[in-house]
């Protein structure tokens, strides 16, 4: 491991490690608050949290977080690498009363791997199938209370027994460009670095409402800060390395570019379903409707109906088209 001496900051310490240093979901560090207190007072174990939305919004952070706040030790895992009955069971049972179990991705999580989640959850018990043909048996095996955090793109991706198993499902939202300015400038300070008002605001606006998007973004213009010897971040410097990396003021990369042209050059603005759609760029379905898809729609550039994704007006003049496939537009956001 570096030590903080070697990189100047301790990048741990970039994650706010108590409710009262995180910024934005507020509803959520409201609704959360109000069940730790509860559960403290009433000396129960903390009901079981779903933590839903898109990558990058903080929610490995609020889970540990939690267990912060809770004084309890959070062990991490995700559904992925959850491959047979016998890999959950082991961490289930190794629990420590008022644990934390973090499982991250747990709409990918085996089918199979997730039956014994039910009466976890619900019981604090495991039933463990031993040996197998005839002589299978299975037995019992009781837990210590825990809380379960499960983090999931969408919530909607998970099997309903198993949603219907948490006591609290909290949909994250994207974070407003004031909520990731605080960041960025908290981020900064952090970082032992000084940045202009209009720097972080404008690296807040390329953000795509995302603090992981917010934190990489300044972590590249601190580089060329520092090689330029400048005491602050200023605008300058953050507008030269957003031309270099290709990222607008909009906060579209190349590939939120690619996706929108091939949209409208290819299914002549759609609607075109995911496949084609993953097809035509080279990604994955998943790439686009979890990492791509929920800036492009929540910003407008793409909408998404029952038949596919279509490109909107907004997507057509962004790109510099002075056309729909239907005609010229007619100011009022029609096609005439
Ligand atoms: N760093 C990353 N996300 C954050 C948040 N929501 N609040 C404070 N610091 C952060």
């Amino acid at each position: 491991m570096v030590s903080p001496e070697r990189t100047g900051y301790d990048s741990y310490s970039l994650r706010p490690k108590f409710l009262s240093e995180y910024i934005g979901q507020e509803n959520i560090k409201e609704r959360l608050k109000l069940a730790i207190q509860a559960s403290k007072m009433r000396g129960e174990q903390l009901d079981h949290i779903l933590l839903a939305g898109p990558p990058g919004l903080g929610k490995t952070t609020l889970a540990t977080i939690i267990a912060n706040e809770l004084n309890a030790n959070i062990h991490v895992t995700s559904g992925p690498i959850l491959e047979k009955q016998g890999d959950l069971a082991a961490i289930l049972t190794n629990l420590e009363a008022g644990d934390v179990l973090f499982i991250d991705e747990i709409h990918r999580m085996n089918r199979n791997v997730e039956e014994i989640l039910y009466s976890a959850m619900e019981d604090f018990q495991v039933d463990i199938m031993i040996g197998k043909g005839p002589a299978a048996r299975s037995i019992r095996v009781e837990l210590q209370p825990f809380t379960l955090i499960g983090a999931t793109t969408r919530s909607g991706l998970l099997t309903s027994p198993l949603r219907n198993r948490f006591g609290m499902i909290f949909e994250m939202n994207f974070y407003t460009q004031e909520e990731l300015k605080m960041i960025i400038t908290r981020a900064a300070e952090v970082m032992g670095t000084l940045i202009d008002d209009d720097a972080a605001l404008s690296i807040a606006k390329r953000s795509r409402g995302t603090p992981r998007i917010a934190i990489r973004l300044l972590k590249r213009v601190r580089d060329l800060s520092t090689v330029r010897g400048s005491e602050n971040i200023t605008l300058n410097i953050v507008e030269e390395v957003m031309r270099l990396l290709g990222v607008d003021e909009f906060g579209l990369d190349e590939m939120d570019r690619k996706i929108l042209k091939t949209i409208i050059e290819i299914y002549k603005g759609g609607p075109v379903g995911l496949k084609s759609l993953a097809a035509s760029l080279g990604i994955t379905e998943d790439t686009i409707s979890e990492v791509y898809e929920p800036f492009l729609v929540q910003s407008g550039f793409i909408a998404r109906g029952a038949r596919g994704r279509i490109a909107t007006e907004k997507a057509y003049k962004y790109l510099g088209y002075n056309t729909l496939p239907g005609g010229l537009f007619d100011g009022f956001g029609n096609i005439e």
